[in-house]
């Protein structure tokens, strides 16, 4: 997923970084703002074990199933609905139910009704996030997930597969030009697409790994791991309305929203790590209370934190070194087709290794 702070064409930094400090005797990895889940995912294959969390619903959905499962996915109560999957080798049911999912009729429902043009042309803000044949195929596709699950016809870990499959693949379609802060008032060629959902990734290992979803200044307090790794908002911009869109398909609560752009309510998801007059404040109480032999935080030179405001915090638990690589940065700029342009910005990893 094309997500804002991705570490995705900085794993290799990372790793190369962290192996350069870190004792031989780590194995457990922490990953608290864990976004994609594409950070924790990478160190799973590593052999690590991971503990992740992130404050969005969509996130922990992402991370539950791609951190938290790691056996096969046999879909075996379904078989009472499916009665073809029987006759489907074990590792391809992910595939054939996915694909019975993407054949579904589309119906009119949530995303139908408020974020696709046919269902809301006549309202006072009209939308157009999805395609109408998305936007139904998305409805048909959420609400099948639920009603097995009411059902029991799938386990929770077939069902986050399922919802992660769904958030991935839906969001190649979307009508916007990255995010979901707006979307364009033309179909762009691949929000024409009809949605297929694609199986997501199962990384298949055999440690036990723990997905939270909660702010991570309780969440530390809660957890201990040897490597800590943080990966911040580094701006204003909160994810939580920057993907809302993606909180409402994964959560499917018919959220009350308003605006142009269909906002859900985000108080409880508004972070502290955005705000430029608490950010210091609760990053001093996270080092504090972290449970690690070694915290490791990414964070670029444009952040609202400075390179010495990071330096004297988290010197505070033990000796304070960084790392920096530069970065091609991807902005939208404001035209209407909003082209990208790419600049450069000096990406850092500073860490600690804590005396206690
Ligand atoms: C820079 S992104 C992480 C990107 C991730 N490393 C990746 O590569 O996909 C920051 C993440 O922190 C999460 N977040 C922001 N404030 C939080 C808080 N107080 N507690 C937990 N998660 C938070 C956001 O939802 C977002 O997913």
């Amino acid at each position: 997923m094309n997500y804002i702070g991705s570490k995705l064409s900085l794993l290799e930094f990372l790793e190369e970084s962290i192996n350069k400090v870190v004792d031989k005797n780590c194995d457990t990895f922490c990953d608290l703002f864990a976004g994609t889940g594409i950070v924790g995912s990478y160190f799973k294959r590593k052999g690590y074990k991971i503990i992740a969390n992130d404050i969005q619903y969509y996130s922990y959905v992402l991370n539950r199933h791609y951190i938290g499962n790691h056996k096969e996915l046999s879909f075996l109560k379904l078989t009472k609905e499916l009665s073809d999957l029987k006759n489907i080798e074990v590792k391809n049911r992910k595939k054939f139910v996915c694909d019975y999912l993407s054949n579904l009729k589309g119906v009119k429902g949530f995303i139908y009704k408020n974020y696709c043009l046919g269902g809301t042309k006549d309202k006072e803000e009209p939308r157009q996030y999805f395609s109408d044949e998305n936007g139904m195929r998305c409805d048909a596709i959420r609400q099948k997930i639920e009603n097995w699950k009411e059902k029991n016809l799938i386990s929770d870990d077939e069902y986050y597969f399922l919802i992660t499959s769904l958030v991935e693949s839906i969001d190649k379609y979307a009508n916007t030009a990255s995010v979901y802060g707006a979307f364009l008032k033309k179909l762009k060629r691949t929000a024409q697409n009809n949605l297929i959902l694609k199986p997501a990734e199962l990384i298949i290992n055999d440690q036990d790994h723990e997905v939270f979803n909660e702010d991570i200044n309780t969440v530390a307090g809660k957890i201990a791991g040897d490597i800590l790794y943080l990966d911040p908002p580094y701006n204003q911009r909160q994810y939580a309305t920057n993907y809302h869109m993606l909180e409402t398909i994964a959560k499917y609560d018919n959220p009350e929203i308003h605006g142009k752009t269909g906002l859900r309510e985000y108080q409880n998801q508004k972070s502290l790590y955005c705000s430029r007059t608490q950010v210091k404040k609760a990053f001093k109480d996270l080092i504090l209370k972290a449970k690690a032999k070694y915290i490791f935080l990414s964070y670029n030179n444009e952040g609202l934190m400075t390179l010495d405001d990071i330096k004297e915090i988290m010197s505070l638990r033990g000796k304070y070194g960084n790392f920096t690589k530069e970065y091609n940065r991807f902005k939208a700029d404001k035209s209407e087709n909003r082209n990208y342009t790419a600049n450069k910005t000096t990406e850092y990893l500073h860490y600690v290794v804590c005396n206690n």
